[in-house]
């Protein structure tokens, strides 16, 4: 494996970190703590080109390898994982989902307007009784013709509030368990579709997470999208790929943390000297980097079998979970080696630490993936 960036993903990389640096660092305490959307943020990713990075061209998508995607995600996430979030969603699931499998016709209404930041888009799976079951949806779609009536309840939707457009997963017909399952693009504004109230969270306090209602909503027929119960297929194939995303944004806030604690271990002084001279600090710190470069590993390997056309189900999954425990080993130990001040939010640690607990979560829990990863092991 060739790990060697090219030419152009380390200036894509480096556009990432500056813009991180530049945009995102700033008031990035003041909108956790105010659960602040980052509108301004977003629209100059948009410019940037990160909320469509893989999407084609043809669409104003940036066609770029999944790699240089990865490497952008990490760079937001050193920051601010509120902000990669919202790409990640946009990119991975939304983005490449209506890329590929979309018609012509959706990509040019919906995919042209989500690739540069016109529009945002919401990716809506879970429910309340169907978050790692996902086959088990209760939200309906009935075939009335030319249209489909969507109603139930979806939970824990990223960017539930402030997206234009929701691909929500709903079931047709019952009877046919997960084959009966389809994938339709909502609109915002619909009769009928309601945003419920927006959630109180640990981390990603910036990014927005609701509920969200479907009462008797009218979707027209050509808003489904593949074949008639090609839904709960759709659903996996674009989680497959946004798990490669977010295990890079919890590459990027594990790496984050690390680098916070080590600028922190070479000024701050006890017993006489720099801490990073006590090995009780630098042991931590060796075994924190150690950690970081075995999940980054992992999760370009990842990148690289999706860009290469090879299945990316079980490295994907494998990135995902060494990735999100990186991020909560190594978040948790930079607290505690910014001892009384990792507890205090202007040195950032400890929001890297809420933030990091995420992604062991969404996108398929640490458990979930343990089950993609032992069922593709064991399956010859
Ligand atoms: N690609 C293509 N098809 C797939 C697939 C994949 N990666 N994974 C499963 N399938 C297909 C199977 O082949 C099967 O189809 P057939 O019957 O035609 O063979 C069908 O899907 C059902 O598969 P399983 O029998 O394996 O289904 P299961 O009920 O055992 O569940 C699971 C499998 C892996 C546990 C799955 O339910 C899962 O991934 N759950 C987690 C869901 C999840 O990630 N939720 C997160 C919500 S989204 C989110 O967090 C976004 C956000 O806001 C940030």
């Amino acid at each position: 494996m060739d790990f060697k960036l090219s030419e152009e993903q380390l200036m894509i990389r480096d556009a990432a970190r500056d813009f991180a640096k530049a945009e995102l660092l700033p008031g990035v305490i003041e909108r956790d703590n105010k659960q602040e959307f980052p509108t301004k943020q977003v629209k100059g990713m948009g410019e940037l080109g990160f909320l469509g990075m893989m999407a084609s061209p043809e669409y104003g998508g940036g066609g770029m390898d999944t790699l240089s995607y990865v490497l952008v995600m990490e760079e937001l996430s050193k920051i601010d994982a509120s902000c990669s979030v919202i790409v990640s969603v946009n990119n991975s699931l939304v983005c490449w989902g209506l890329d590929t499998y979309g018609t012509p016709e959706q990509k040019e209404k919906y995919l042209s307007k989500l690739t540069t930041g016109e529009s945002i888009g919401a990716f809506c799976l879970s429910e309340p009784e169907a978050g790692s079951d996902a086959t088990s949806q209760r939200t309906t779609a009935i075939d009335k013709g030319d249209h489909y009536v969507l109603n139930g309840t979806k939970n824990w939707i990223t960017n539930g509030g402030s997206a234009d457009y929701y691909l929500v997963i709903a079931q047709t017909d019952k009877e046919k368990k997960h084959k009966g399952i389809n994938a339709f693009i909502v609109e915002k504004g619909w009769e009928g579709f309601e945003v419920g109230p927006k959630e109180d969270k640990l981390g990603i306090r910036g990014s927005d997470t609701h509920s969200l209602i479907f009462n008797d909503v009218k979707v027209p027929k050509e808003n489904r999208i593949g074949e008639d119960g090609f839904g709960f297929k759709f659903a996996m194939k674009t989680l497959a790929g946004g798990r490669i995303g977010i295990a890079a944004q919890a590459l990027g806030i594990a790496a984050g943390a690390y680098e916070l604690a080590k600028e922190y271990s070479k000024v701050r002084k006890a017993f006489g000297t720099e801490i990073m001279n006590h090995q009780a600090i630098a042991f931590k710190l060796a075994d924190m980097h150690v950690q970081i470069e075995a999940a980054r590993m992992l999760v370009y390997k990842a990148a690289m079998d999706k860009d290469n056309h090879e299945n990316y189900d079980l490295s994907g999954a494998m990135a995902k979970l060494a990735a999100s425990q990186a991020a909560m080993d190594v978040s948790v130990e930079a607290v505690q080696i910014h001892g009384g001040n990792g507890f205090v939010k202007e040195y950032h640690v400890e929001r890297l630490m809420r933030d990091a607990k995420i992604t062991q979560i969404y996108e398929g829990t640490s458990e979930i993936q343990k089950i993609v990863i032992s069922r593709s092991i064991l399956k010859d």
